[in-house]
C-alpha cells in the first residue's frame, strides 16, 4: 500500500467507526421501519404488552380521577306512572392510562390515536338511577394522546326511576338525577370529577333537540363522596335534570 492509499484507507476507517457510534448513540431513538404504517407500529408499541385487567398506575397507590360529562341531547318521555324518565344524553369521560404514553416525534409525529375499547383498561362507572338499558350505540373506539389521556365518548339511552311530581304533572318542572360511581372501586382507586366547570354543564343546550313535549330548564351538577355503613368510601357525581313541559313560544 502507497502511503496516500493508506491515509485513505485510514480515513474511511475512522469515518466508519464515527458513522457507527453515531448509529449506535441513535440507537435509543426509536427508528421507524418505513415499510410499515406508522399507526400500526404506534399500536403494537402501546398494546403488545398491554394488560388490560389491570388498573394503569405504576404506583397502585395513585388514584385514576375520571373526568365525566353529561350532555341532555333529548328528553324522549317523561312517564308519571311508572315514575320513569327516559332521555338521550350524550356522554363522555376521560382519564390517564399511565401505560398508553408514547414519543410524538418517534412514531412520526402522532400525537393523538384511536384503539379499540376493548383492549384497554375502562372504568366501570354506571349510572345507579338505571331500570333499563335502553338501545345505546356501541362505540367501538376510544382516542389516546400521547401523555396517556383516553378520552371515551358515547351516546347512551338512559331510562332512570326519578320521583315524578305528579300533582301538578304535566306542569310542574320535573327534577331527575343521573348518578354515575364506579360500582367497585372505591375513592383511593377511581374518583370523578366534573370534565367542564359546572357552570358550563349548567346552561348547555347546544346539542339539545328541542322537537318533544319537553324542554330542559338546565342541569346541576355535584360531586359527593360517600360510605355505605362504614365500609369503604366511595366517588359520585350527581346530574340533575330539570325538565319542563314544553309551553310552545
Ligand atoms: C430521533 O430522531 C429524529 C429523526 O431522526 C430526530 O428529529 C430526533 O431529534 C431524535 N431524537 C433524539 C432524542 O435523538
Ligand atoms: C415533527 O414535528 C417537528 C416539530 O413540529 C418537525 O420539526 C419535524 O419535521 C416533524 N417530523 C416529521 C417526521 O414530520
Ligand atoms: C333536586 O333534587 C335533589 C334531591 O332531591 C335536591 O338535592 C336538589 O336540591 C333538587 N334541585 C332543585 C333545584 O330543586
Ligand atoms: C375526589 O375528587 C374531588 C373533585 O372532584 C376532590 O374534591 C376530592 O378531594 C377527591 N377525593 C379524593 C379522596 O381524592
Amino acid at each position: 500500500m502507497t502511503p496516500s492509499a493508506l491515509r485513505a484507507f485510514l480515513a474511511l476507517l475512522l469515518f466508519t467507526v464515527m458513522f457507527q457510534s453515531e448509529a449506535a448513540r441513535k440507537g435509543n431513538n426509536r427508528t421507524l421501519n418505513s415499510a410499515k404504517p406508522a399507526l400500526l407500529q404506534l399500536s403494537d408499541y402501546l398494546l403488545t404488552h398491554y394488560r388490560k385487567g389491570v388498573r394503569p398506575v405504576q404506583d397502585w397507590r395513585r388514584t385514576t380521577n375520571v373526568a365525566i360529562d353529561v350532555m341532555v341531547y333529548a328528553i324522549l318521555s317523561v312517564d308519571e306512572k311508572n315514575q320513569v324518565l327516559t332521555t338521550y344524553i350524550w356522554y363522555r369521560q376521560h382519564w390517564i392510562d399511565e401505560f398508553l404514553r408514547w414519543n410524538p416525534e418517534d412514531f412520526d409525529n402522532i400525537t393523538q390515536m384511536s384503539l379499540p375499547t376493548d383492549s384497554i383498561w375502562v372504568p366501570d362507572i354506571l349510572i345507579n338511577e338505571f331500570v333499563d338499558v335502553g338501545k345505546s350505540p356501541d362505540i367501538p373506539y376510544v382516542y389516546v394522546r400521547y401523555h396517556g389521556e383516553v378520552q371515551n365518548l358515547k351516546p347512551i339511552q338512559v331510562v332512570t326511576a326519578c320521583s315524578l311530581d305528579i300533582y301538578n304533572f304535566p306542569f310542574d318542572v320535573q327534577n331527575c338525577s343521573l348518578t354515575f360511581t364506579s360500582w367497585l372501586h372505591n375513592i383511593r382507586d377511581i374518583n370523578l370529577s366534573l370534565w367542564r366547570q359546572p357552570e358550563l354543564v349548567k346552561f348547555d343546550k347546544s346539542v339539545f333537540m328541542n322537537q318533544g313535549e319537553w324542554e330542559l330548564l338546565y342541569v346541576l351538577s355535584q360531586f359527593r363522596e360517600f360510605s355505605v355503613e362504614g365500609s369503604d368510601s366511595y366517588a359520585e357525581m350527581k346530574f340533575y335534570v330539570r325538565p319542563l313541559p314544553w309551553s310552545g313560544m
